[in-house]
């Protein structure tokens, strides 16, 4: 939830903005335009899904795939998301807190950050506030069950190996890319592009000790910085392996179409098993079924690089590149390649190897080489909650939002007046039914107040819908299910107070600085 301007988008055009005012009127949109997946289809591979993945609350996600399968292997993963502490933490961000201590509960390693050189940089927010709301969100973290014996929390400005990191990523990471991503120019600060591969390095640190799927959960404004954080992951790694069929390299959108020529040799080889590339671009080039789904573009590239490698057989392999690999972990790579291989000058093929393997050798080799063999990072993107009010729930409009250290009276009071998607009059409301799928109040239910009962949630939408539910009786529960949040859980924010100041974490940063 962000609530500045200095966004150059319009609230309705897709552009994510981290620093923007992003509001997502179409989610659809956001896997068209962006990649990002349903996370509708990972459902099914998550044991036991959280509320918010059941009810669609999260509902996207980069490669939740390979998290979802540790979890079901018990393998290690990890999840780490970060806030900026600008104001109180509020319901949008206990819904964060709430997804990383459930991976942490899944076994995961669990990280939560206070991106104060964010905040200061991007922000401006001076470091005596910092201090005070950094407290708040970590109490809010611990008191909503946050294991911080198991789990790690810190902050950026206090965190050495992170900044180590950051440096080695910014290394990775120029200008024009910052121009691109984010929408930088000359006239923006280099401590902001410091606080940007800062989160980069936020992103990856999980993985400092081992690489491991990690999972970050945050709002889809965050997601240019997911991408930006996997290229750099992919960027630093010593070998890149592909699929390759001769000597020439195909490039990822050739390669299917040379797999397809490859997979139907028996229709124009002379010999079967030893298909020639320039007998394979003949047939590509009468356009065969197989080569329907592919652009012209493609298939021209594919037919002129298979004529160039003329009489050379068509043959598949794993190829390794030699990317950012140290002479020494090269060569150490090409001795535990096993069976038939050939060896050039920045690459080598392996004949005998499957793909699986060949991924995991190529870490293991990096790993012993003192390489990070980062995991691409994962990620899971829930909804905006609406703001009470109607409109974007904003920190700065108090009635939109209910802080977390609001007084329950007041939380309470605050969902008396929201707004609703009831009708003028309840018989109006008896008749058509109220509009659950446009009221906040009843997102109030679904993301927060019913909790892990779904019968709840699904009673509340349906009873809304069929004009059996009322909204001045569906407040009043509503209003007396957050009075009775608000209290429970600043008591267990007082109980976290021991816990937080036995950790090692610096809380009173504005002390030594300016
Ligand atoms: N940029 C995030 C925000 O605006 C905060 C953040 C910093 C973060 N580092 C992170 C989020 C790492 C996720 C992962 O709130
Ligand atoms: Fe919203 Fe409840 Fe009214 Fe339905 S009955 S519109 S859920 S307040």
């Amino acid at each position: 939830m962000t609530d500045d301007n200095t966004s150059t988008a319009g609230a309705d055009d897709l552009a994510l903005d981290p620093w923007g005012s992003t509001t997502v009127s179409d989610y659809r949109k956001l896997f068209e335009e962006f990649g990002i997946e349903a996370f509708e289809d990972v459902l099914d591979e998550v044991p036991a899904p959280h509320y918010l993945m059941r009810r669609a609350i999260i509902f996207g996600h980069r490669d939740y795939r390979r998290v979802a399968s540790a979890m079901r292997n018990d393998e290690p993963f990890a999840a780490l998301s970060g806030f900026m502490p600008t104001g109180d933490p509020h319901i949008g961000h206990k819904m964060v807190f709430d997804e990383i201590i459930w991976h942490q509960q899944q076994g995961g390693d669990a990280y939560a950050l206070i991106a104060d050189l964010e905040a200061h940089s991007a922000r401006g927010l001076d470091w005596d506030e910092i201090d005070e709301h950094a407290k708040d969100y970590l109490l809010s973290l611990l008191a909503l069950g946050f294991d911080a014996e198991a789990g790690e929390l810190y902050r950026q400005s206090t965190n050495r190996e992170l900044q180590d990191l950051a440096f080695e990523l910014g290394i990775e990471a120029n200008f024009s890319e910052f121009e691109a991503i984010y929408g930088f120019g000359g006239d923006t600060d280099v401590s902001h592009m410091q606080s940007v591969v800062t989160q980069m390095a936020d992103i990856l640190y999980p993985q400092l000790d081992e690489p491991k799927p990690t999972v970050i959960p945050v709002g889809p404004d965050q997601d240019p910085h997911v991408r930006f954080a996997r290229d750099l992951a992919e960027r630093t790694r010593y070998f890149k392996v592909t699929e390759a069929f001769a000597s020439v390299a195909f490039d990822d959108d050739e390669r299917p179409l040379v797999r397809a020529a490859y997979d139907a040799r028996g229709e124009y080889a002379e010999d079967a098993d030893q298909p020639r590339c320039t007998e394979a671009a003949d047939w590509l080039e009468a356009g065969p079924e197989a080569a329907a789904g592919f652009d012209a573009e493609t298939v021209d590239a594919v037919v002129q690089k298979l004529e160039n490698a003329g009489m050379e057989p068509l043959r598949p392999r794993i190829r390794f590149f030699d990317r950012q690999a140290t002479d020494e972990a090269f060569e150490a790579l090409i001795g535990e390649i096993a069976g038939e291989k050939r060896v050039f000058d920045g690459h080598v093929d392996a004949f005998d190897m499957e793909m699986e393997t060949a991924e995991d050798l190529a870490l293991a080799v990096e790993v012993d080489h003192g390489g990070y063999g980062f995991v691409p990072p994962s990620s899971v993107y829930h909804r905006f909650m609406t703001g009470l009010t109607g409109g974007k729930m904003s920190s700065s409009i108090p009635a939109s939002h209910i802080s977390l250290l609001d007084d329950p009276e007041d939380g309470y009071d605050k969902v008396k007046s929201a707004t609703t998607g009831g009708r003028e009059t309840a018989e109006k409301q008896r008749e058509l039914g109220g509009e659950a799928d446009e009221c906040p109040v009843y997102e109030l239910y679904a993301y927060l107040l019913a909790g892990d009962d779904d019968g709840l949630a699904e009673d509340v939408y349906s009873e809304c819908v069929n004009g059996e539910r009322l909204c001045g009786g569906c407040k009043e529960q509503a209003a007396e299910l957050m009075q009775e949040f608000l209290e429970d859980h600043q008591k267990k924010r007082e109980e976290a107070r021991e816990v937080l100041a036995d950790l090692d974490i610096e809380l009173d940063a504005a002390g030594s600085r300016a």
